[in-house]
């Protein structure tokens, strides 16, 4: 870790060569005890509060502190980071009734102008740091991150980062268009979005009116192109789309895509979720199961969020995502970035930090590594986990801003 100064209130660093960070032990100022390296926020943040006197702190409590930015990076639940969603724009070209209501979505609606967004140099440049701290997967997302001009350059610059796996969730209208040009920038794997085969229903989920058959399309080219093991999600909400569980599972299975249900979830405030609409999980297997006997397999992965089952007779597997009634808070290592550079904690945060702000202050790599460590290392979020309870915030976040 590199010590880049003095804080405001002339706390110089007492060790500036080795890589460990030091102690701020000035009386006079206000984050005293702390373990401070470089410009941290929050201590810089500290000379707007008026001075106190002296703070006391226990040496064994500062020892604590000390081995804990020492040891590996892990939240105040013992999680590493590992996961990155970056979401390129908050624009969609789909109104899926569950995500973006045309009520809340409508034409006056206020989308971020093009000049907020990150630029892809800054995309890079975060990534890289992510990747510092331990990111080995980034995911692309959105709105729609295909509705993002020169998307495939984004990739390519990304592809460069070496043991990294680069992934994209689309809804897949314009994959037809886009697959061979992501597949050659080097994109690893797609997800694609599709919550219905039969026509009808699919254009009342995306409320746009779009054809289902120009998804399967994408979905077709993007295996031309030389993706394999193509991730379908289908999120399912009761009463709408549930008659298409079936007709899923036939139409996937026996191919080298896994289809995977999700659970409908009370992200942002919207989409005016009900648990009376969320068709669990449970159910669905129950429903596949009836006609296909299902095998449970291992994750591949502990922070895996689909519980994967394999057909008993070979035909392929298939995952369901329980987030609502199987909470996986306690596995979730990860972050998310919104376009324009706020970074969340949680799918469910109602506030995030301004990782874009101290780009455009000019903070170097050592400094944003050390903010982002501080914002992981204070992170205790397990909202799913808390459902339900009186604490937890209103104003969540949107699906649609900050992706999946
Ligand atoms: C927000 S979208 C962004 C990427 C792209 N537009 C797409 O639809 O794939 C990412 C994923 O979130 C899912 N999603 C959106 N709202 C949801 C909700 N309320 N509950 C569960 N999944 C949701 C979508 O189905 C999609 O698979
Ligand atoms: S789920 Fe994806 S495709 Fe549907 S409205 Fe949200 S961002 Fe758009």
């Amino acid at each position: 870790m590199r010590l880049s100064g003095q804080c405001f209130w002339g706390v110089s660093p007492r060790n500036t060569r080795g890589s460990r960070p030091i102690l701020c032990q000035i009386k006079a100022c206000p984050y005293v005890g702390a373990v401070y390296s470089g410009f941290d926020a929050r201590h810089n943040a500290a000379m707007l509060a008026p001075p106190v006197p002296e703070i006391r702190i226990p040496l064994s409590s500062l020892r604590r502190q000390a081995a804990r930015v020492d040891g590996p990076l892990v939240d105040q639940l013992g999680r590493p980071l590992r996961d990155l969603r970056i979401s390129v724009t908050d624009r969609c070209n789909f109104r899926c009734t569950y995500c973006m209501p045309k009520d809340k979505f409508g034409r006056e609606h206020a989308f971020l102008s093009r000049d907020r967004l990150l630029s892809f140099e800054d995309i890079r440049r975060l990534a890289r740091v992510f990747h510092g701290l331990g990111v080995r997967k980034i995911r692309l997302t959105g709105g729609e991150p295909l509705l993002r001009r020169d998307l495939d350059r984004l990739v390519a610059m990304l592809a460069e980062i070496p043991a990294l796996e680069l992934t994209l969730t689309t809804n897949g209208a314009l994959l037809a268009r886009y697959a061979a040009a992501l597949k050659a920038a080097g994109l690893h794997r797609v997800t694609v979005s599709l919550d219905a085969l039969d026509d009808a229903r699919f254009r009342r989920m995306n409320d746009v009116d779009f054809p289902v058959a120009d998804v399967l399309a994408g979905i077709e080219a993007a295996e031309r192109a030389g993706f394999t093991s193509i991730k379908v999600n289908m999120v399912v909400k009761r009463g709408f789309n549930e008659a298409d569980i079936l007709p899923m599972a036939r139409h996937f299975r026996g191919t080298a895509h896994v289809l995977r249900f999700i659970e409908y979830m009370d992200v942002g405030c919207s989409n005016g979720w009900r648990m009376d609409e969320v068709l669990t999980a449970r159910e669905v297997l129950a429903r596949i199961g009836s006609e296909f006997p299902l095998q449970p397999i291992d994750r591949d992965y502990p922070s895996e969020v689909a519980e994967r089952w394999r057909y008993a007779d070979g035909g392929g597997e298939i995952g369901v995502i329980a987030s609502v009634t199987q909470a996986f808070c306690h596995d979730c290592s990860r972050l998310r970035l919104s376009p324009e550079g706020k970074l969340y904690s949680c799918l469910f945060a109602n506030v995030g930090h301004d990782l874009g702000g101290m780009l455009r202050t000019g903070a170097d790599d050592a400094h944003l590594a050390d903010w982002v460590s501080g914002v992981w290392r204070d992170r205790a979020d397990r909202y799913s986990e808390l459902r339900g309870s009186a604490q937890l915030g209103q104003q969540k976040v949107e699906m649609s801003y900050i992706g999946g």
